[in-house]
């Protein structure tokens, strides 16, 4: 079994950013910055047949290469924040691809969550009481508005996740071009 997600990669520069932005917060278990990326579907712990047909599905998506920027800072779980994460301004390519990927994965068997798609950047994770959503809510605020200059985004990769005592580590499988 293989525990596995496609998500799209960010340029060096976002990812100092968003560790500048990160730095910012009082977030306990920040992500180091080389695991930032956005996911487009989770796939979960599957088998490796699974794996290798979710990768033949996703080398014959056909999509657009765009732009995408980061914008706005925000926490899900709302009183008992579970996750702070970097928004992503809207971009109906992105929505596009990622219809197109959670169907291959969902074809090839694996089982994605049927969740609407909120495109984020976590940056932190927490355990259930660790963050006062009211604390979080204030430095928030206090750092004001957070975005970036639109990037190109001209591949989406699949990842290997294996998960450890310092946190996940995540290896690139395969990498696909758009366009
Ligand atoms: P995230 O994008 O909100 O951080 C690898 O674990 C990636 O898959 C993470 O970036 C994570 O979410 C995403 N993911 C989605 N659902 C998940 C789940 N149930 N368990 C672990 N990761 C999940």
């Amino acid at each position: 079994m293989i525990r596995c997600f496609a998500a799209i990669d960010l340029p060096e520069a976002v990812r100092a950013r968003l560790s500048l932005l990160s730095q910012l917060l009082p977030l306990p278990r920040r992500l180091p910055p080389e695991n930032f990326h956005l996911t487009l579907a989770f796939l979960g712990e599957i088998p490796e047949p699974v794996a290798e047909d979710a990768h033949l599905a996703f080398a014959s998506i056909r999509a657009e290469p765009f732009r995408l920027a980061l914008s706005g800072i925000g926490v899900f779980g709302g009183g008992r924040p579970r996750v702070a994460y970097a928004g992503v301004a809207s971009e109906p390519l992105l929505d596009r691809l990622q219809a197109k990927v959670e169907e291959a994965a969902r074809r090839a068997g694996a089982p994605v969550e049927a969740r609407r798609f909120v495109p984020h950047v976590t940056l932190a994770r927490f355990r259930p009481g660790e963050v006062e959503a009211p604390r979080l809510e204030h430095a928030i605020l206090a750092v004001g508005t957070f975005s970036t200059e639109p990037f190109p985004v001209e591949s989406f990769a699949f990842y290997r996740s294996h998960l450890g005592h310092g946190g996940a580590h995540y290896e690139e499988l395969a990498r696909y071009p758009l366009g």
